[in-house]
């Protein structure tokens, strides 16, 4: 269907295709000076010492863990409200996600307080999701993180370039990770980038990003290496230099784009004052945020299912979505006497995620919430 009002916009235009037919008429199209240009755009940007790109953002959670060298038998703490990649990631090694809880409707990021309660001596380490964009309690995480000296790894798919107390998501735990996939803030179709402060933790997702081997083809190429040896079981996780280049063009981008989102969030929240069944989430967040997507939780008391409202918004024109269904939910995650995530569950049962981007109208988000009023009861 055509939405009059789609969930997502992709903020292309004709940069993005002047950079790949440079890419394709330079013939070298693999990894190579665009990733390498990626890379050094983001350490720039997010004031960081050390960033690979990557093929996706699981593969930057997987490099995460068999970095911090997280193994079979180990517990990792993570949300369950949150994509599925993040608790994957921790199966791949062989570890077991520990799921906490969130903190309530004002605010979806993992509760500090459950993070405490789950630790065990298997505990290794803790993945945040900074949902939105909007930062998880951070000094509470790093401090419980320091008592049990546990490793914090930052999901900050959501949140190119949003802040906490003056640094940047996805800089403040052990390693952050990103996707670049087509609805995400920056996207180039498939994409991801793990960033780092610690210069070993940087070189091992090196070496494990490109089978093990001690170079890369782009430097025998061009001569500066001839032969190479293979130390660790790696894997095929780079980037290619036509999706590099797509990030570029979209990283100079991010600064305009999120302005403009946060403007759309302004007028999403004046207009769903008058709507008094929609609870906003992150309301006074204090942080900056790249406002990824826009989630409104519905109160208790309204009457019609979630999902009878979002039919009525679907044929209303509005395209919406739910971020996310809880993991520990999942089949293969699924085991009834581990569920008590009381808030995940309950808010899951309540949200939704209307549509937000830069070039959203504030006469669109008007109809939105007009549409919510008539519909949330
Ligand atoms: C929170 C979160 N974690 C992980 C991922 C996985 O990213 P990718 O699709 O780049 O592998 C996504 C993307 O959908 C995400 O939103």
């Amino acid at each position: 269907m055509n939405y009059k009002i789609p969930l997502f916009d992709l903020n292309y235009d004709d940069k993005e295709e002047r950079a790949v037919i440079d890419v394709l008429r330079s013939k070298w199209i693999s990894t190579g000076p665009k990733s390498q240009k990626l890379e050094e755009m983001f350490c720039e940007y997010f004031n960081v010492e050390h960033a690979v790109s990557l093929t996706n953002c699981t593969v930057a959670l997987h490099l995460a863990m068999e970095v911090l060298e997280i193994q079979e038998g180990d517990e990792v703490i993570c949300p369950s409200f949150t994509f599925v990649a993040t608790a994957n990631a921790i199966k791949y090694v062989g570890a077991t996600p520990v799921f906490a809880d969130i903190i309530s409707e004002d605010n979806l990021t993992i509760d500090p307080e459950h993070i405490k309660k789950l630790i065990t001596e298997r505990t290794k380490a803790i993945i945040v999701m900074h949902y939105a964009g909007f930062t998880c309690n951070m000094d509470e995480i790093l401090a419980i993180a320091h008592e049990h000296n546990l490793k914090v790894v930052e999901d900050a798919c959501h949140g190119p370039l949003s802040e906490y107390k003056g640094k940047k998501l996805g800089t403040i735990g052990d390693v952050g990770c990103f996707s670049f996939f087509s609805n995400k803030n920056l996207s180039t179709g498939e994409g991801g980038m793990f960033l780092t402060n610690n210069k070993e933790l940087a070189e091992k997702a090196k070496l494990l990003r490109s089978h093990g081997m001690t170079t890369m083809s782009y430097n025998r190429a061009k001569g500066h290496s001839t032969s190479y040896d293979v130390v660790k079981l790696g894997y095929n996780y780079r980037m290619d230099d036509i999706r590099a280049s797509l990030g570029i063009v979209q990283l100079e981008k991010l600064p305009e784009d999120l302005k403009k989102r946060y403007k759309v969030r302004s007028v999403y929240e004046k207009a769903l004052e008058s709507v008094n069944n929609v609870i906003v989430p992150f309301k006074d967040h204090p942080y900056f945020s790249s406002n990824y997507i826009f989630p409104i939780v519905l109160s208790e008391s309204v009457e019609k299912s979630r999902d009878e409202i979002r039919d009525m918004l679907h044929d209303s024109g509005i395209q919406t979505s739910v971020h996310y269904p809880p993991v520990h939910l999942f089949d293969i995650y699924y085991n009834e006497e581990e569920r008590g995530l009381r808030k995940t569950e309950s808010i899951y049962n309540r949200l939704i995620t209307l549509p937000m981007y830069g070039n959203l109208t504030e006469e669109k988000v008007e109809y939105i919430s007009k549409k919510l009023k008539e519909y949330a009861v």
